[in-house]
């Protein structure tokens, strides 16, 4: 399976059949790897209603005819564009061809553009049966270490970009309680207020936890 980075918190998971677009923030993503109108997708999920997140979520969605699975207001506010919506709320899981998604909390908050408050979430999939757990936007807290628990982590991909998320230093802790065999740095650099050093966060989490950090530029592919 091929990871692919698309820059900020947005990733593709793809199996050269099945593919999963995670938070398609590009149009106006100062790092994006690929345009909007390029991607291709065969479910889309997103974490939270930041505007960072959600970016070209609707305008891909009705050019690929996509599912968007997003948290129950969330998924309600898109499916008012008239896109093809699934509404879990946390601890929810939804079932796909390919595997499956189940929301998980995360530490963090989420009013959309247009103004409706839901609860940001972390996404746990499993895709033919590699797990990859996306932390979405959240602080560091104790509970993460729940997820290995339940399935055991196979790639995590983890903000480190401080200032809206936790930082590197932080995010080291993070890496320990999710135990994954691989984590993805991600949420960083792609502003001003983000930057942070994913090489001394590789150096670090190596140093600390039995994790192996892979650091992927925008536009990179991590295949398992
Ligand atoms: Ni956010
Ligand atoms: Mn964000």
């Amino acid at each position: 399976m091929d990871i692919r980075f698309l820059g900020h918190a947005a990733f593709t998971l793809s199996d050269g059949d099945a593919t999963v677009l995670i938070d398609p923030f590009l149009t106006g993503n100062p790092k994006a790897a690929i345009a909007a109108d390029d991607v291709h997708a065969s479910a889309i999920l997103l974490t939270h209603g930041h505007g960072d997140h959600i970016g070209d979520a609707v305008a891909i969605a009705k050019r690929t005819g996509a599912p968007t699975v997003a948290i129950t207001e969330l998924a309600h506010e898109l499916g008012e564009e008239g896109i093809d919506v699934r509404d879990p709320n946390l601890g929810g899981t939804v079932k796909f061809d390919w595997g499956w998604v189940k929301l998980w909390p995360a530490w963090h908050t989420s009013t959309t553009p247009k103004g409706t408050v839901s609860t940001p979430a972390g996404l746990l999939i499993n895709f033919k049966d590699t797990i990859i757990y996306h932390l979405g936007d959240t602080a560091l807290f104790s509970d993460l270490q729940l997820v290995g628990k339940r399935n055991p982590i196979d790639v995590a991909l983890m903000c480190i970009g401080g200032h809206y998320t936790m930082d590197r230093s932080d995010a080291v802790d993070a890496a320990s309680l999710v135990g994954a065999k691989t984590v993805i740095p991600c949420h960083y650099n792609t502003f001003p207020p983000i930057e942070s050093d994913a090489a001394q966060f590789k150096s670090d989490v190596e140093s600390a936890t039995g994790s192996h950090v892979v650091v992927l530029d925008p536009g990179q592919t991590h295949t398992t």
